[in-house]
């Protein structure tokens, strides 16, 4: 798979305008804590068995190529195809231990997906790829009858500074780093990752959300279109956050199924990475 770097429907422009119009709401808001959400779990609950490490992993992971490898695959490569580093990188990681590098990365091709859209502003915005690749998903999901919203999407560092430091206040900082990464680690700004919403808006970024159509649906498909749902549940010992049915990374087709296929929840144990529950 190669990376696509289309300039096609560009809205740079948008990346001005939309600033902080989501810098309290996005992505996964204050009331999915630990002491209200019921489909979380809280520090300290049982961790899965399976660490960061236990499986083999499906790449050896040199955080190196800066390029993709095309002679190499996920299961059986002994590099990497793609840059675990690189923002530019399908399969960039970024974590609590893995900031984005350079810190203030911008996606080149950010570009708005002919999807249905809960937001406007840069929040409508994924990079080229990832844009491509929901509008297939979305439209295999509306073919079935599920109606998918995009509900947040890109986020400039300077909005996931607004955004972070809204959880902090209103949660306090332990249960804001369950949910909102710094700035700096969040994946939407890697333009690869999105939240989706059901079309009624029913429990938009809140637990119960896993229950609806949209997330049923994401979690049973979105591998096919080359998504994983980065935080699934159980897992924040592992990835840092809580369950969040509606946060979807694009690491393409070949990798969600292989995951999908061998059962491996998250992109650090897929990589090989450690786990990365808190802060560094
Ligand atoms: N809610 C995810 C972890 C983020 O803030 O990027
Ligand atoms: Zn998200």
């Amino acid at each position: 798979m190669a990376i696509q770097q289309p300039s096609r429907r560009a809205f740079t422009g948008l990346l001005t305008s939309g600033a902080g119009l989501l810098a309290l709401s996005a992505c996964t808001p204050a009331s999915n804590t630990p002491s209200t959400a019921a489909a979380d779990t809280p520090i300290g609950s049982p961790s899965p068995t399976v660490t960061a490490t236990s499986a083999s992993p499906a790449v050896t992971p040199t955080d190196v190529a800066a390029t993709p490898l095309p002679s190499a695959t996920p299961s059986s490569a002994a590099a990497p195809r793609f840059s675990l580093t690189d923002p530019t990188s399908p399969w960039v990681v970024v974590n609590k231990h893995r900031p984005l590098n350079p810190q203030n990365f911008v996606p080149a091709d950010l570009v708005q997906p002919n999807i249905r859209l809960a937001v406007s502003g840069e929040a409508s915005l994924v990079n080229s790829t990832t844009a491509a690749a929901a509008e297939k998903m979305f439209g295999a999901a509306a073919a079935e009858g599920v109606i998918m919203t995009l509900a947040s999407g890109y986020r400039s560092y300077t909005t996931q500074v607004a955004t972070y430091n809204g959880y902090v206040a209103s949660t306090g900082q332990t249960a804001a780093d369950r949910a909102s990464a710094r700035p700096g680690h969040s994946e939407h700004q890697t333009g690869w990752a999105f939240d989706i919403g059901d079309g009624g808006g029913a429990c938009s970024f809140q637990p119960c959300f896993a229950e609806q159509p949209a997330a049923v649906w994401a979690k049973a498909n979105a591998s096919k279109f080359g998504f994983v749902v980065r935080y699934p549940w159980m897992f924040h010992e592992t990835t840092g956050y809580f369950y969040e049915s509606w946060h979807l990374r694009y690491v393409g087709v070949e990798a969600a199924t292989d995951m999908a296929a061998r059962g491996i929840a998250t992109l650090e144990e897929y990589f090989g990475l450690e786990a990365a529950p808190d802060y560094l």
